[in-house]
């Protein structure tokens, strides 16, 4: 067998890539697909470029559905410290934890933007009414109890912010499938997209074509939901992503990567010997 036929390296999740070397060889292989890594290879990279040890600032969890993972904020907080972008975007503020992630663990001067449905709690009252087994077997009904609960409760996780944290924040209201990136000035001036809003197939699809123009080339966009067991049109929808580029993920969370243009070759290089 050559060697252009075996798998490439961190195919398997279960034999995820363990070092910022073996990732590097995988961009090189360039077979596109979906290549698994350890999170160490991220805290790797995280130590390789800064000096003193990195601390992560979090909220503890929200204990409802709806929000990311303690794995899964070290994987983004170690994202955001390799990158260290000068804009994030967020799809999807939700109660707005994983926004108080981005606005803690990001430099000073990074603005993070983050967009929800705002007030839409008339339009779902049925929504209340779901039970858990609903809401954890139908994609439909979850996204919906989301929406209201934010709709409800609002960005709470953002309401003690220190003043400078505040001033770098914008929370936009509106459906996300019509956000105007080049009235907003966003066209070209993003690093760093978080896309976690609606999770059917069509606004998925809408939320990545926007997050490509924000980033105009270089820059990271993660995916939240991923090989999760409720959202399936995610996992499709990133198996066709994966037939085009290399899509990183790490085992344990439902986080999925995309890395290009210049923010991908500083990724690859960090921590990574030439070779
Ligand atoms: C999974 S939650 C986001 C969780 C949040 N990122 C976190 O980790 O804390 C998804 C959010 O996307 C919002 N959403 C769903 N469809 C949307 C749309 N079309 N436009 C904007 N926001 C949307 C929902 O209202 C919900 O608050």
């Amino acid at each position: 067998m050559t060697a252009q036929a075996q798998e490439p390296a961190g195919a398997d999740p279960a034999r995820p890539i363990e070092t910022p070397e073996a990732l590097a060889a995988r961009y090189r292989d360039g077979r596109p697909g979906v290549a698994y890594i350890k999170p160490r290879v991220l805290f790797l990279k995280t130590e390789a470029l800064h000096e003193a040890p990195v601390p992560l600032t979090i909220h503890l969890p929200p204990s409802g559905i709806g929000s990311i993972s303690l794995l899964e904020a070290a994987c983004l907080t170690a994202l955001v410290r390799i990158v260290r972008p000068r804009r994030i975007f967020e799809f999807g503020t939700f109660l707005g934890y994983s926004t108080s992630l981005f606005l803690a663990n990001s430099d000073p001067g990074c603005d993070v933007a983050s967009v929800d449905l705002g007030d839409i709690a008339s339009d779902l009252a049925e929504a209340a009414g779901y039970s858990d087994a609903e809401l954890r077997s139908d994609d439909r009904k979850n996204d919906d109890h989301l929406r209201l609960t934010q709709s409800r409760l609002g960005p709470l996780y953002l309401r003690d912010l220190a003043e400078a944290d505040r001033r770098r924040l914008t929370l936009l209201h509106q459906d996300s499938r019509t956000l105007d990136t080049a009235a907003l000035g966003l066209e070209g001036a993003v690093d760093f997209v978080f896309v976690d809003g609606g999770h059917d197939f069509g606004t998925i699809a809408s939320d990545t074509v926007r997050a490509r123009r924000m980033l105009g080339g270089s820059g990271v966009i993660a995916w939240h939901d991923f090989n999760s067991g409720i959202h399936g049109e995610v996992t499709r929808y990133m198996a066709g992503e994966a037939d085009r580029d290399i899509i990183l993920s790490v085992p344990g969370t439902l986080l999925a990567v995309s890395l290009t243009g210049a923010a991908r070759e500083a990724f690859l290089a960090a921590a990574a010997a030439p070779g």
